[in-house]
């Protein structure tokens, strides 16, 4: 389990325990997190859970694959920072992680 917080565009925060192997994306879309729509489930296809990762996280984080970066150059003002959260999976290490919306997704 994991504390995950997720800072939508509009700056409302919300602190999400999340279970240990589910991804930062379905953390958010079981708690209506605004602007994390998944629209293709997770298959790394849509693009629609892309985050913002606070900095101080971003090298905590797994190494993106290949398919990661290639969606990441399709979305909407991409930044250093932006993941794909369904591709991030909770565990003990990641308590505490911050990840923001992107204003287009809210
Ligand atoms: S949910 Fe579609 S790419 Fe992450």
């Amino acid at each position: 389990m994991a504390k995950i917080i997720y800072i939508e565009s509009n700056n409302k925060l919300h602190t999400i325990d999340v279970q240990n192997g589910l991804t930062v994306m379905e953390g958010a879309v079981q708690n209506n997190i605004t602007g994390i729509d998944a629209d293709c489930g997770g298959s790394m296809a849509c693009a629609t859970c892309h985050v913002y990762v606070k900095e101080e996280w971003f090298d905590k984080l797994p190494k993106k694959e290949d398919g990661e970066e290639d969606m990441l150059d399709m979305v909407f003002e991409p930044k250093k920072n932006s993941r794909l959260s369904c591709q991030l999976i909770v565990s003990d290490e990641l308590d505490g992680l911050i990840v923001s919306t992107p204003s287009k997704q809210g």
